[in-house]
């Protein structure tokens, strides 16, 4: 186990949070992309529970309940005859928006400065691919770690609830790998920041820390980001089957919060550390995910220049990647996380710039209000 202080190195494997030459270089640790398998070493033991007495955990058996009532099928409820034009079903880059970014340095050179439209329209469109991608990639290491909670949560109100998350999943995994095949036509593999984090999650024998890196950070990231992508989309399909997916999404950020707020008052401040350090990692691998330095790549640009801009961005200019954490710091706060301690968590939440979501509703409820995104 994990000392309960540990120094950045240890926990982000660099000693400052900005440091591009290590965000850059670590992606070259990702040899295996390309291969079909990715094993990881999952350390945790299969807990049986001789405890059946369903509802002993009303909110959790509330969840299950409405968990059941809101299945969907992906190849029936979804209209795939729709025609994507992939160009113009999230079209989100062009030059004009790109130059009249605010607080771009302008007296520094960037090699997209001689871009025209046709190449931030071809960037726009390999963005999509590799979000997508992302986007697929993780639903699988959701898919993984919530079987893996139906194993090692010692509730069997969490094992009823978990089993249909695994369902939901599958789903997941499959609409968007169907959308990238149909409509896009190729894909990007696993970003390195996103598969490190994957990593540690599944790799953690502790059964919180799987919900705590599943259920309230990636997946309270990933609703955010489907929220944001289904509202500037104006492509139907994809429309469409975010608002499914969100709704299912909605729940698991609520099976995570109200699971672990009852776990978390029982615990001491050393091993409330242990999980704000964890929280801590996955934020910053998650910002660093999306610095999308696979695009660069595939479109012929340095990687550095690009990745120092955005970096160097002050927080009120960088709305998209902010709204991302939107639901996973007022969630983490719901937790107590933010605050434990001598609020360690706070204060790093502040120099990555996110603390601004506090306030924000979390999600221990809010799936309440996703329910006329369900299937009628
Ligand atoms: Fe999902
Ligand atoms: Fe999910």
């Amino acid at each position: 186990m994990a000392s309960p202080v540990r120094t950045d190195t240890e926990i982000i494997g660099r000693s400052n949070v900005n440091d591009v030459d290590t965000i850059i270089e670590i992606s070259r640790t990702n040899s295996d992309a390309q291969a079909v398998i990715h094993a990881v070493q999952d350390n945790s033991d299969a807990l049986f529970t001789w405890d059946y007495a369903k509802g002993a955990r009303p909110k959790l058996e509330r969840l299950y309940e409405k968990a059941k009532t809101s299945q969907w099928n992906a190849q029936t409820d979804l209209d795939w005859s729709i025609e994507v034009d992939p160009y113009e079903a999230f079209s989100i880059f062009t030059e004009s928006n790109f130059e009249a970014e605010p607080g771009r340095d302008t007296a520094r050179r960037l090699p997209t400065d001689s871009w025209g439209e046709a190449e931030w329209r071809e960037f726009s469109l390999e963005s999509f691919k590799w979000r997508m991608s992302q986007f697929l990639h993780g639903e699988q290491g959701a898919l993984l770690c919530t079987a893996k909670i139906v194993e090692t949560v010692p509730w069997i109100d969490a094992k009823y609830y978990a089993a249909t998350q695994v369902v939901d999943e599958a789903r997941h995994v499959e609409v968007f790998d169907k959308y990238i095949n149909t409509k896009l036509g190729d894909s990007y593999p696993i970003n390195v920041h996103l598969k490190m984090l994957l990593d540690d999650i599944i790799n953690d024998s502790r059964w919180d820390m799987t919900y705590l890196g599943m259920q309230i950070m990636v997946e309270g990231l990933a609703l955010a980001a489907f929220g944001f992508m289904q509202q500037l989309t104006p492509e139907p399909l994809l429309k469409q089957l975010l608002r499914y997916v969100m709704a299912d999404e909605a729940r698991h950020v609520a099976f995570g919060v109200l699971s672990l707020q009852e776990f978390y008052c029982e615990l001491t401040a050393a091993e409330l550390r242990e999980r704000q350090e964890f929280a801590f990692e996955a934020a910053v691998r998650m910002r660093d995910r999306f610095l999308s330095q696979e695009v660069w790549e595939r479109m012929g640009v340095p990687v550095r220049p690009m990745v120092e801009n955005f970096l160097a961005l002050p927080a009120d200019q960088k709305p998209f990647q902010n709204i991302l954490f939107s639901k996973i710091v007022p969630n983490c706060k719901k937790l107590g996380l933010l605050d434990a301690g001598d609020g360690w968590l706070r204060r790093r939440f502040e120099e990555i710039q996110v603390i601004e979501f506090e306030h924000w509703a979390d999600t221990g409820e809010e799936y309440e209000n996703f329910q006329n995104f369900t299937p009628t």
